[in-house]
Order: structure tokens, then C-alpha cells, then sequence
């Protein structure tokens, strides 16, 4: 859009660049300045018009940008304009995600590179390696409490090794994802540092105070979001003799995004990791970017706004790479994230569907799929060309985030269900073949999140225990039955590392008084390859997961109806048990393929009515993918084994 003010500030702002930057040859460069300046200056008015240096922060901006462009390597600015043409290319069905840590997994970044063949066996393209900047060796938060945000951890590796990772991901056609952790820093990172010997400039990019009056009224409305091992959100620091703002740990240190250096800091090192060869950025903790006394201090406007800027800035330097937002907030928020006032993404085009993962454990405890429907049916519509990231675990705990409504239209009382679900899953619910703990047990609110790995959430660690082969085999459909789901929803699938082998919790977290007390760590295990060998021994557990994961990943990369066209339709069937939905392709209306997810420990009908009013089952038969056998209507109905799943098609 051509609007004069801007334009004008626009010119002023070329003339001022440094001399070096305004001789380079910067075509590509311009010419996305111009399409996104509007936006830019907008948005950099909206957040910190208010200021006096204003223009200085702007020419600040666009100089970081400029900087960062000239440094892009050719190879990179290829893959910026190839991506340009291609727009669509991240929501093929090919892609599929793992996430894993880099010393967990391997031993480092070299060592990495050894493991690929592994990955590539089971299908995964897409590699999300887990936070691996310098973080103190303590107080990390498993990487997430970053002391320089542009210096590899020297245990993983260097600057070049992970660039040597970048090139060897690409010739294989494989993602990188990497993580910057756009809320806080260590309080051990140069900047907290400065801040506590009582350098302004420094204080200023955090959220400090000489006393609690502030840090008081901000209490009456924040959430704690550690509230076992951190409680409150405040944390005195004896050097400054200051309170400061700490959401998360009392060492992560919230930055002050009202302070315009702070978003140029972050801006940079956002294209400081695309220029290393990141695919995709995964921005931590978004929602609670921006700060508001009165508020819960998530999802505010401005967090948004300034996503949108960090987007546009993004799109001019390096516009082949994409966001991924882990706002692990209510259903009706998430999809925020991908921008509001637009028809395209214009935040982040990848988000974690926290509320689908929360409702497939739902469907797990209660062996139906009644919370699970209903909670489908009110995902908000999301923008064209953005994508979930579906995932059945990760790192983290599993939050019950659903919407109180839903549960009550499902049935439940919504303060007893979650009582349910979390006894069921910490085991103390009578018969719950379930070994997980209880995270972030909040007395004051009675809420509580689920600690523990898939395997032993679905049932494994104890039907192993108990050698009941019965057990065994419904905690290994069960796995499948989840796998199945998150690779048709439509999105990009996003397995953890341990899964695929049926990695049971892992205790060892407790004898590390570091980690003792953070529990998230019981699904974070060292892995063990020699389990992973198993997965070549035929009728051992892990042959019998991974051989089935590698089957329907495989299969998901031919479905085309797989991809995500904001292509599924919910069928609203009676049988509370099942989960069915069609995918279909855009451009082929008749490759498409119905998916059923039965949740039941018992087998389930589904009457051929429902299917062939929505034209399935017209030829008495459909072939299930997942097995390669035809499926015929028995007495007018298909019968759905317990946990498993079928994909159908013509
Ligand atoms: C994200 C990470 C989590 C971390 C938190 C604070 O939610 O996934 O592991 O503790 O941010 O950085
Ligand atoms: C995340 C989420 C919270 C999660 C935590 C990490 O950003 O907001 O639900 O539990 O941080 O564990």
C-alpha cells in the first residue's frame, strides 16, 4: 500500500543508512522493503510511536534488516525465491516433524548428523532439535533460559557444525527447526547482567522494580505458570536490590518488549538463526510476550502486533522461513496466532494445536470420543496458508486446556472431569493402567497438568510390568490410534523422539537436584538405541510401533487429500466412540479418504446411513489403507476394531 507518511519517513530512512549498506546491491531486498514498509511503520508506530526516538529506533530497524540481508548466503536467497513461487509448499502432506534433544538423542551436533539415516527410515523431514544456545548449566529449563542467544552451547557443538547440519538437512530434503526464545533470558545473559550492576539501559530491557508495590498489583491478575518450583511471577535480586519480573523460572528473566531495543535485539537473532539455515523458527512462549497491569499478561493485542512486526521484518530479510508459535493457551486464542485481520497468515504460519492433542488424551481416559467431537467441531476456522503442528506429546506437560463449554455440551462437569482425567493419568484412578504424575499442582485453583511419556500415559509401562500381553497390545493400538490421528487431521505432524520405540518414563531426572523437582524431565530420556535396535526383532515392542509408524507415515506422504486445504469435514456420527472425518483434495474431489478413529476398548459399528449420506460406502466396499484390505458394510455397518483407526478410501 502506498500511503505518503510513510513513504516519505521511507526515503529519509535510505538516505540515512550507513554508507555501506546503501551501496550494496539490494534489489531483492528493496523492493520487499517497499511491499512491507507500510506495514512496518505502521506497526512500529502503533507499539512505540509515543517516543522521541522514534525515527532513530525505525532507522535502527531497518538498518538490522538491511545488515542481516547482506549477510543471507546466495543458497539461502535462492531457497527465499524458490519458497515465493512454491507458497504452498509447507502444507504438503510429505512433511512430517520430530522433535528431539540434540544430546539426548545423539551426542552432539556431529554426532546428529550420524543419526539422520534413523530418522529418514521412519520418514520424518522436518527436524526440531530442542534449544541448544548457552544456557547457565543449572538453571536451563531443558535450554529454554538462554545466557547468549547467538553462541551454540560448546557441549553440542559450534556455529559451524550446526550450519554443516543445515547443508546435509537440505541435501536430503530434510527441515531444520530450531527455537528462539523470544520471552526471557537467563538472568546469568549479558544483558541481566549489566542490568543488575545497575546499568539504566539494561534494567530498561527487563521489567525491574524498587519494590513490591508494582510487582503487587500485577500478582492480583497473573496466572503462575510454575507454581510448585516457582511461585509468584517476581523475583528479588540481592546485586540490583531490585524485584524483577520472572513468569517462568525465577532465573528466566521476562523481557520488556515497551522498549523498542529489545524488539530490534530480538528481530535480529531471529535472522541471525534464519541466516544459519533454520527452515523454520519455533518462537517460544509467545502469548506472553507483552505485559499488562490488570491482565492476565497473555494474548495481549499488542503480543500479536508485535508478531505481525517481527513477520513483515522477517518477510523482507528473509522470507523463505517460517514461524512456528508454541502458545499452548485456550482453544479460541490459538488460532490468533496465526493473524487476526488478514485472510493469509501474517504472524506465524505454523502453531502447536495444543487443544487437539489436549482432547485425544481426553478421548484416551474416558475410551470415547465425545470431548474430542465436540472440541473439533469449535476449532476457530484458521487462515489460508497456515498449518497446525499436531502432536500427541512433546517435551512438556500435557495441559487440560479444553473449553469449559465443550465439556459441559460432552456431558461432564468441567471441574470433575479434570479431576478425572488427572487421576486417571497419575494412576489413582481405580483400574487406570496410566503412570503419569501430576505437574504444577496449583492449591490455591485446584488445577494440576500430566507429566510422563506416551508409553506409559497409554498404559505400556504397567502392562509391561504386569506381562499382560492383553494390555500390551491395547497400550501399542493405542499409540498407533493416536499416530493415526495427528497424520490425517491436516497439519504437520509432529512425533517426539522416544515415541516410536515406546519409551517408558525415565526417572533419572531425580537423582539430578537440578532437575528433581521439574518432572517434565520424566519424558525427556536419554534415548537408547540398543531398545532401538529391537525395532528390527520382529514381535518385540518397538518393531511393532515403529514398523506400523513407518507404514502410515509412509502412506500419509501419498494421500494428497492429506494435505492441509482447510480440507476436512467432521461427520457427526451417533456412536459416541468414534471420531470420523473426511479429508478430501481440493484439486482432485475425488481423492478422499474418510477417517475413523474408534477410542473404544470394545469394537464399534458405524452405520453405512451416516457414511453414504456424505456419498462414502456408495460401492459397498472401501479399501483401508492402513492395511490394504477391502472393507464391505456388514448388516449395513462397518465394524471398527477396538483402538485402531482406519483411513478409507474408493
Ligand atoms: C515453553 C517451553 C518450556 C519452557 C517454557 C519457558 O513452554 O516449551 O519447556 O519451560 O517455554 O521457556
Ligand atoms: C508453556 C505453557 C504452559 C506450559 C509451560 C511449560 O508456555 O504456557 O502451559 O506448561 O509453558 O511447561
Amino acid at each position: 500500500m502506498y500511503e505518503q507518511a510513510s513513504h516519505s519517513l521511507l526515503n529519509e530512512i535510505l538516505v540515512d543508512l550507513k554508507p555501506e549498506i546503501g551501496n550494496m546491491r539490494l534489489r531483492h531486498f528493496y523492493t520487499r522493503l517497499g511491499a512491507n514498509f507500510y506495514a512496518i511503520h505502521s506497526l512500529f508506530h502503533l507499539l512505540y510511536g509515543g517516543r522521541p526516538d522514534f525515527k532513530e529506533q525505525m532507522v535502527s530497524l531497518v538498518e538490522t534488516l538491511a545488515l542481516r540481508y547482506i549477510e543471507r548466503s546466495p543458497p539461502l536467497r535462492r531457497s527465499d525465491l524458490a519458497r515465493g513461487k512454491d507458497y504452498n509448499w509447507f502444507l504438503n502432506q510429505k512433511w512430517i516433524g520430530m522433535a528431539l534433544y540434540c544430546d539426548r538423542f545423539a551426542d552432539d551436533l556431529k554426532g546428529l548428523r550420524t543419526k539422520l539415516p534413523y530418522l529418514q527410515d521412519l520418514g520424518i523431514n522436518m527436524l526440531h532439535i530442542m534449544p541448544i544456545l548457552d544456557c547457565p548449566p543449572d538453571n536451563s529449563d531443558g535450554g529454554y533460559a538462554v545466557r547468549d542467544f547467538k553462541r551454540i552451547d560448546p557441549r553440542f557443538g559450534t556455529t559451524e557444525d550446526i550450519e554443516a547440519l543445515a547443508a546435509t538437512l537440505k541435501k536430503r530434503d530434510m527441515l531444520l527447526v530450531l527455537d528462539v526464545v523470544v520471552n526471557h533470558t537467563s538472568n546469568e545473559h549479558e544483558w541481566a547482567q549489566r542490568a543488575r550492576q545497575g546499568d539504566q539501559k539494561f534494567q530498561d530491557y527487563y521489567f525491574v522494580f524498587d519494590d513490591r508495590e508494582t510487582p503487587d498489583i500485577y500478582e492480583e491478575t497473573m496466572p503462575e505458570i510454575f507454581p510448585v518450583t516457582a511461585p509468584g511471577n517476581f523475583t528479588w535480586d540481592e546485586e540490583m536490590g531490585k524485584w524483577v519480573m520472572t513468569v517462568f523460572n525465577n532465573y528466566q528473566w521476562d523481557l520488556n518488549y515497551r522498549n523498542p531495543a529489545v524488539l530490534i535485539e530480538m528481530i535480529d537473532i531471529i535472522l541471525f538463526w534464519a541466516n544459519q539455515g533454520a527452515d523454520i523458527l519455533r518462537l517460544d512462549a509467545v502469548a506472553f510476550l507483552w505485559k499488562k497491569m490488570g491482565s492476565v499478561c497473555q494474548n495481549e493485542r499488542e503480543a500479536h502486533l508485535l508478531l505481525q512486526l517481527m513477520k513483515d521484518c522477517c518477510q523482507v530479510t528473509a522470507p523463505g522461513v517460517l514461524f512456528i508459535a508454541e502458545a499452548i493457551v485456550s482453544p479460541g486464542e490459538i488460532a490468533k496466532y496465526f493473524g487476526e485481520d488478514a485472510i493469509n497468515a501474517k504472524e506465524c504460519e505454523i502453531a502447536y494445536n495444543a487443544t487437539f492433542m489436549a482432547l485425544l488424551w481426553d478421548a484416551v481416559a474416558t475410551k470415547n470420543a465425545r470431548l474430542l467431537k465436540q472440541g473439533i467441531k469449535n476449532l476457530p476456522v484458521k487462515l489460508e496458508r497456515a498449518t497446525w503442528l499436531n502432536y500427541v506429546r512433546c517435551h512438556d506437560d500435557i495441559g487440560l486446556g479444553f473449553d469449559d463449554r465443550d465439556v459441559q455440551l460432552a456431558g461432564y462437569d468441567p471441574v470433575q472431569h479434570r479431576r478425572f482425567l488427572i487421576d486417571y493419568f497419575t494412576g489413582r484412578f481405580p483400574d487406570s493402567p496410566a503412570r503419569g504424575m501430576p505437574f504444577g499442582e496449583n492449591p490455591k485453583t485446584g488445577d494440576a497438568r500430566i507429566s510422563g511419556s506416551l508409553a506409559s500415559l497409554v498404559g505400556l509401562e504397567s502392562a509391561l510390568a504386569s506381562q499382560d500381553e492383553e494390555a500390551i497390545a491395547a497400550a501399542i493400538k493405542t499409540i498407533l490410534l493416536l499416530h493415526g490421528m495427528i497424520l490425517s487431521f491436516g497439519g504437520i505432524p509432529l512425533l517426539y523422539y522416544g515415541d516410536a520405540v515406546g519409551t517408558l518414563n525415565c526417572l533419572e531426572y531425580l537423582a539430578d537436584p537440578s532437575k528433581a523437582a521439574d518432572n517434565r524431565w520424566m519424558n525427556r530420556s536419554t534415548f537408547n538405541w540398543s531398545k532401538a535396535e529391537k525395532r528390527h526383532q520382529t514381535g518385540t515392542v518397538e518393531q511393532r510401533i515403529f514398523s506400523a509408524l513407518k507404514k502410515m507415515i509412509a502412506l500419509r506422504k501419498e494421500v494428497t487429500a492429506f494435505a492441509d486445504f482447510d480440507n476436512r469435514q467432521l461427520l457427526m456420527v451417533d456412536n459416541p466412540n468414534l471420531l470420523v472425518f473426511s479429508r478430501c483434495d481440493p484439486q482432485n474431489a475425488r481423492n478422499r479418504v474418510l477417517v475413523v478413529g474408534n477410542f473404544s476398548a470394545e469394537a464399534q459399528t458405524l452405520p453405512g446411513d451416516a457414511l453414504r449420506q456424505h456419498g462414502f460406502f456408495l460401492q459397498e466396499s472401501m479399501k483401508n489403507l492402513c492395511s490394504g484390505e477391502r472393507i464391505v458394510l456388514e448388516g449395513d455397518a462397518i465394524a471398527v476394531p477396538a483402538l485402531s483407526c482406519y483411513w478409507l478410501a474408493d
